[in-house]
């Protein structure tokens, strides 16, 4: 998969991938990052990418004509190329989009700095909004990040055999059960005894009921999403009749 990045400040991208399993997924080719200066695509004496807003008000606007032309350059080469533009206004990126955006073979995240894109780029150049939360970023290129990030570790040979995409919270609309390593002791806090008994059903019964109850105290709107068995649905109702969830529901009473 490829990841045009289009931004003003190609130097933040410089490491945040080359460590650990982006870092591998890079070397081995499976994901190829391009980080595209918007300023290269100016064609004035003073490079400039940005003009005061039409009406007036405070800041600045990002021109429509050096991302025009960025984003022509990279569609010449590929013209099934998809275009997100990061934005506090777009869709909320969740795990349903990160997967959605990883059947796709090349991706061009602009990243839009100051007070955002002339909206002509959105009208033309646009094919898709994304913002990574509610809350606002000095740019985009964090949650081009983010997004790389989520996407990269869906596709196929990323995560090694050991770790697998499909055992994520929310993937499973579940929040994951706790996980535990050496010590079994940790200064009188001691690991479940059912994990030390090799039992696989009683291990995996009771990990499926902590994920239920996590999920249930941290993210009830996730439960609805779910997919239930019956059985999911008898250990919610035992989980529920227990009343040994306390407030954070980070430990419980048994
Ligand atoms: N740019 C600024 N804030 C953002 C956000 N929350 N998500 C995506 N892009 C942004």
């Amino acid at each position: 998969m490829r990841f045009d990045i289009l931004t003003l400040f190609p130097n933040m991208f410089s490491s945040p991938f080359q460590e650990s399993i982006l870092g591998k997924a890079i070397e081995k080719e499976l994901i190829h990052i391009r980080t595209i200066n918007i300023r290269d695509f100016t064609l004035d004496k003073h490079q400039v990418v940005d003009d005061t807003p039409y009406g007036g008000g405070q800041g600045m606007v990002m021109k429509v004509e050096p991302i025009a032309r960025a984003i022509e350059s990279v569609k010449s080469q590929n013209p099934s190329a998809w275009t997100v533009y990061l934005t506090p206004q777009g869709k909320q990126l969740n795990q349903e989009l990160a997967l959605n955006l990883s059947s796709r073979s090349h991706l061009i995240l602009l990243c839009g700095r100051y007070e955002g894109v002339d909206e002509r780029v959105r009208e033309l150049f646009v094919d898709e909004e994304i913002s990574i939360g509610d809350y606002v970023l000095t740019g985009g290129e964090l949650a081009a990040m983010v997004i790389i990030d989520a996407v990269s570790r869906l596709l196929p040979g990323v995560l090694g055999s050991d770790q697998s995409a499909t055992d994520d919270s929310f993937f499973n609309s579940l929040l994951e059960y706790p996980q535990y390593t050496r010590p079994f002791d940790f200064r009188g806090s001691c690991v479940p005894e059912v994990l030390l008994s090799g039992n696989h059903s009683a291990i995996s019964l009771w990990r499926r009921r902590e994920a239920l109850k996590r999920t249930l105290v941290r993210r009830p709107d996730l439960l609805a999403k779910a997919n239930l068995s019956n059985e999911d649905k008898k250990l919610l109702e035992e989980i529920l009749k227990e009343n040994s969830i306390d407030d954070c529901g980070l430990r419980n009473s048994d």
